[in-house]
């Protein structure tokens, strides 16, 4: 299902929406809105905050990646505001095969956390069940915590629950105003707050879970009485608790996972705090990660047993490694790349690529664009492997570019060998065919198309133009001719 602005394809959108009604009324599903709208002025980017990115991935997909993991969401409204057009389409493109709806709403002007939500309200008129509302700059917020936040929420049938964190420093932060007998009462933003107030370091981590049936109506109650003047989503606690319905704060246990993004400051803190918290998932499932400061690995890599990652490594977007691989020392995976156990990757980068057991790459060699190596293969130093498929126990050891072709088993590819795969006048590419026992010499040029067949051979420094029969030996080159004492002479008539 797609993703729609509001706004712009409002056609579209109504198709989603009348699709959704049907929905409405099943209490079990929950719909989330993420907050996306604001202008994030201190990141001093012409890129709209959410899309920057935190370990390979924007601020804004790890947000809703984790509200996607939990089953119970049903469909996600996004407000936009700040270069709209740009989050909206990011969105449209990344996750145009998602399942689950995840439609765009523009807030223009931006007037406070409680007028963003309130923007989702027309869509959500006849719903009966539970919202969440969560921010699209706190990527490290995990979908396990939000499980038990929502469970919390529920087992306790209350009307509203408010993430809340206990903070050493709780400046700049809303502060949880709690009753003598320690139920909430309040949120006062630290703007609005009184010297008592500030000290209290509970502060709210900007997280909700909303009966949306008791407390929305409050959205038509809140007003700008306050000291940004804007219409703040932290009053609807206040409006609750007049109205008797049940409050609550579910207090976080690892704080880092609200941790927010105003700052390219926050940033590099957030890369950090998620990059250790991958390692040390890693670490704990038996891999050995020998400089964990110099490692760069995204939560979506999975690695299996017994594999070392030396220092210098950075592994981004989705990829598995089998059982006791060694990779590193620097190394940059790009993300698509599946091997199976026991293959050695040393100071090279790859990505889109799928390489099989007992496998040794590198040093300094780049396999990119959809490779596939069987088991057995080596890859050496300075080799380039785009497009193609490699068949076992064949060696491409040195110096060689091998591009849009199919290596069959036991081949060799003699050091400096190139591929001609491109035609720069009609620039199509074309395929070059090494069946199984070929052996090229070294220093050859394979001018594509172009078949060696079986057990052929390719003496060194060919440029190989016309296919190549099973068992034969191609010659392609000057034929060496040696004059006797042409040394001699020279030297003699020069006197
Ligand atoms: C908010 C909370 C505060 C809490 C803090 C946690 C309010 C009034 N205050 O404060 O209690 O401790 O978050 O991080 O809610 N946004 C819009 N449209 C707007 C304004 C904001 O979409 O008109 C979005 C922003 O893009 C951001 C989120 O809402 O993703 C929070 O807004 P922000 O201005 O950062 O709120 P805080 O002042 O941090
Ligand atoms: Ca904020």
């Amino acid at each position: 299902m797609k993703a729609f602005l509001f706004n712009n394809k409002h056609e579209e959108f109504l198709k989603v929406y009348t699709f959704n009604e049907d929905k409405m009324n099943s209490s079990n599903k929950i719909k989330a809105i993420i907050l996306a709208a604001g202008k994030g002025t201190r990141m001093k980017s012409s890129l709209p905050k959410v899309l920057h990115k935190v370990v390979g991935k924007t601020l804004l997909e790890r947000v809703i990646n984790s509200v996607l993991e939990l089953s119970s969401i049903d469909e996600i409204f996004t407000i936009v505001g700040h270069q709209s057009e740009k989050v909206a389409d990011f969105i449209n493109n990344t996750y145009k095969e998602s399942c689950k709806p995840i439609v765009s709403i523009k807030q223009e002007p931006q007037l406070g956390t409680g007028d963003a939500v309130f923007k989702a309200y027309d869509s959500l008129k006849s719903f009966k069940g539970t919202v969440i509302v969560l921010c699209g700059d706190t990527p490290l917020l995990t979908s396990e915590t939000l499980q038990s936040f929502i469970d919390f929420h529920k087992q306790n049938n209350a009307a509203l629950t408010v993430l809340s964190a206990v903070f050493d420093d709780p400046k700049n932060y809303g502060r949880i105003i709690r009753n003598p007998d320690n139920s909430v009462k309040k949120i006062v933003e630290e703007k609005d707050s009184g010297a008592e107030e500030k000290k209290i370091n509970e502060v709210n981590a900007g997280v909700y879970c909303i009966e949306w049936e008791q407390v929305s109506p409050a959205f038509f109650e809140l007003t700008t009485n306050n000291k940004q003047g804007e219409y703040y989503l932290t009053d609807i606690v206040d409006w609750s608790v007049r109205k008797n319905l049940k409050v609550q704060a579910y207090t976080l246990e690892d704080n880092d996972e609200i941790f927010g993004i105003n700052s390219r400051f926050d940033l590099a803190t957030a890369n950090y705090l998620l990059n250790s918290r991958t390692l040390d998932n890693l670490m704990e499932n038996g891999v050995t990660i020998i400089d964990p400061d110099s490692t760069w690995i995204s939560p979506e890599t999975q690695i299996e047993q017994d594999t070392v990652i030396y220092p210098g490594c950075i592994f981004e977007g989705e990829n598995i490694f089998g059982k006791d691989c060694i990779l590193g020392p620097h190394l940059f995976i790009g993300g698509n790349v599946k091997t199976g156990n026991n293959v050695k990757i040393f100071q090279s980068r790859v990505s889109n690529a799928i390489i099989l057991n007992n496998c040794s790459i590198g040093p300094f060699a780049h396999i990119r664009d959809n490779v596939e190596i069987s088991s057995d293969v080596r890859i050496g130093n300075f080799v380039e492997i785009k497009k193609s498929t490699i068949d076992e126990f064949t060696n491409v050891s040195h110096l060689s570019y091998v591009g849009d072709s199919s290596l069959g088993k036991n081949v060799n590819v003699g050091a400096g060998t190139i591929t001609a795969n491109y035609n720069p006048l009609t620039k199509a590419k074309s395929k070059t065919i090494m069946e199984d026992g070929v052996k090229i010499g070294s220093n050859s040029v394979l001018v594509a198309p172009v078949k060696i067949s079986k057990n052929a051979n390719v003496a060194a420094g060919s440029v190989i133009t016309k296919d190549v029969p099973e068992n034969s030996l191609a010659i392609a080159r000057g034929r060496q001719t040696v004059i006797e004492e042409w040394v001699t002479k020279k030297t003699m008539n020069d006197k």
